[in-house]
């Protein structure tokens, strides 16, 4: 099968969250089933640094020709991939730094309609046989609002291919006006409650949902989850009565990147079957990364890590309130990374600056820092208000960090609470909260902290952890299913 896997970020070329991993680690898991797949994204600047061997396959004229009309189709190849990836090259748009929705101060691009409009319209075009010499997808599989316009340009094509559409997280509906949808000069007959109209504005989502010949979501929780008001984001209706074509598959993750036997961002491996002297290793290594001298104490104490965006979603907040009072109560530290928010970021500081003995953070982002933190940590948190999928918790299992997270879309598809009956039964493999709260969560950390004093329940919980499969295979057959 012919498959066109668009998204707008693929690790490792550029990625500001999950969805990055996914479009670098499911194509290349449905090519190891035997597809012909092919990975396609804007040609940002950082992406083109980072790609050798650029070659123009392809050219379109685009009706719409925001700043221009000329688009070119770039092949292009980099060491992480077997296969050459596809790069829309369109400077006007895409050659600029910043991330690929903000500029370097965090501000969306002004642009961001006319960015993924031209996208979306150039994947169609090349989805459809019309810009590569005797190539044409069977699939085309568009990801988050930034390709919601793909099944929609495909629309009015009779020998289309089908269209799968994934919600990575409904949040971001990729909202504008109509005056946005009227100047982007989009076919006048998607403006209408069963196209992209949304509640008097135009979303790009929304026509993802609209026009694909199935929706899938990130994990069977999720996808109940997101057709009830609660977490439907206005979208519930709509995906409640399209409940014949949504389905829950779980993410994956690359488990040879995330591997601690042979991670090479890594300063010490390990497996399960000798967890303890690799884990203290590492974590000796990270706590030097922000201390001159490791004591003995802080390496038996329990120690928190936390990788993330820092957004409402993650519950940082909850996170840095509950800090100081598990601090006071127990000989815990803690290592916080991430950026985004700037309130959070400042936040996240003050609290390394209050307490700069057992509070460490980083502000940023950095691959290398992200595997360190799972390996040197005991203990994960991620006290989501809500989460797609979640792909931090599964690093966490496989690295033998016992994750505490909350009972919601793909945490509740991975994670067994240690109740004292599933410890019994050998299936606990982290720690579970029922809300997304100050008070849930300082009570699970100082279960956590109670049950790391009992050695050999723990290290059962670490090997339970490390044993379960959260490799792409029966998710990536799953997906193969539903295209054929
Ligand atoms: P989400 O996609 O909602 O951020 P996931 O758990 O699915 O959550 O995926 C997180 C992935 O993104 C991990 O690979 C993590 O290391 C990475 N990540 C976390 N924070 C950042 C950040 N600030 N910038 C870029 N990548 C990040
Ligand atoms: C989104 C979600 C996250 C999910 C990721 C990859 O960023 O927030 O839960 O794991 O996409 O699908």
């Amino acid at each position: 099968m012919n498959v066109l896997f668009a998204s707008s970020e693929v690790w490792p070329l550029i990625k500001t969250g999950g969805l990055g991993d996914v479009a670098y680690s499911l194509p290349k898991a449905l090519h190891g089933l035997g597809q012909d797949v092919k990975t396609i994204l804007p040609a940002y600047r950082d992406v083109l640094k980072k790609c050798t061997d650029l070659k123009i396959i392809g050219w379109m004229d685009s009706p719409f020709g925001y700043h221009t009309p000329a688009i070119r189709l770039l092949e292009a190849h980099h060491q992480q991939f077997e296969n050459p990836v596809w790069l829309i090259d369109c400077q006007a748009l895409f050659d600029r730094p910043g991330t690929p929705y903000s500029n370097d101060d965090g501000q969306d691009w002004f642009d961001n309609a006319e960015r993924f409009t031209q996208f979306s319209w150039a994947v169609a075009q090349i989805a459809n046989g019309l810009v590569v010499e005797n190539w044409k997808a069977d699939v085309v599989h568009a990801n988050d609002w930034q390709c919601g316009l793909i099944p929609a340009f495909l629309d009015t094509f009779h020998d289309r291919p089908k269209r799968i559409f994934t919600i990575h997280n409904l949040a971001f509906g990729g909202h504008f006006t109509l005056q946005q949808f009227k100047s982007l000069k989009l076919p006048d007959a998607w403006w209408s409650s069963e196209g992209v109209e949304f509640y008097g504005g135009f979303s790009m989502l929304k026509a993802g949902l609209m026009y694909s010949d199935a929706i899938t979501t990130v994990s069977p929780t999720y996808a109940k989850e997101i057709c009830t008001p609660a977490f439907g984001y206005g979208m519930d209706g709509i995906l409640s009565s399209r409940n014949y074509k949504l389905t829950g598959i779980l993410n994956g993750i690359d488990e040879k990147i995330w591997d601690p036997s042979s991670d090479s961002y890594l300063p010490y491996h390990y497996t399960k079957q000798a967890i303890l002297p690799g884990k203290r290793n590492n974590k000796h290594a990270l706590l030097s990364e922000h201390l001159d001298t490791v004591s003995e104490a802080m390496l038996n104490a329990p120690l928190f890590g936390m990788v993330t965006r820092l957004t409402e979603q993650k519950g940082v907040d909850i996170i840095t309130q509950a800090i100081p009072v598990l601090l006071k109560q127990s000989d815990a530290n803690f290592v916080l990374m991430g950026s985004g928010n700037a309130y959070f970021e400042r936040v996240v500081q003050d609290l390394r600056d209050r307490y700069p003995q057992r509070v460490f953070c980083y502000i940023g982002y950095s691959e290398k820092m992200a595997h360190l933190v799972e390996a040197g940590s005991d203990i994960f948190l991620m006290p989501s208000r809500y989460e797609p999928c979640g792909l931090n918790q599964m690093y966490s299992l496989r690295y033998g960090t016992l994750p505490i997270v909350t009972n919601t879309g793909g945490l509740a598809d991975t994670v067994i609470d240690a109740s004292e009956q599933n410890i019994k039964n050998g299936q606990a493999n982290g720690f579970m909260m029922n809300s997304s709260d100050t008070n849930a969560l300082l009570s699970t950390m100082q279960r956590a902290v109670n049950l790391y004093e009992d050695k050999p329940t723990w290290l059962s919980l670490q090997k339970t952890a490390m044993d379960g499969d959260f490799s792409w295979q029966v998710s990536a057959e799953k997906y193969l299913a539903l295209y054929q």
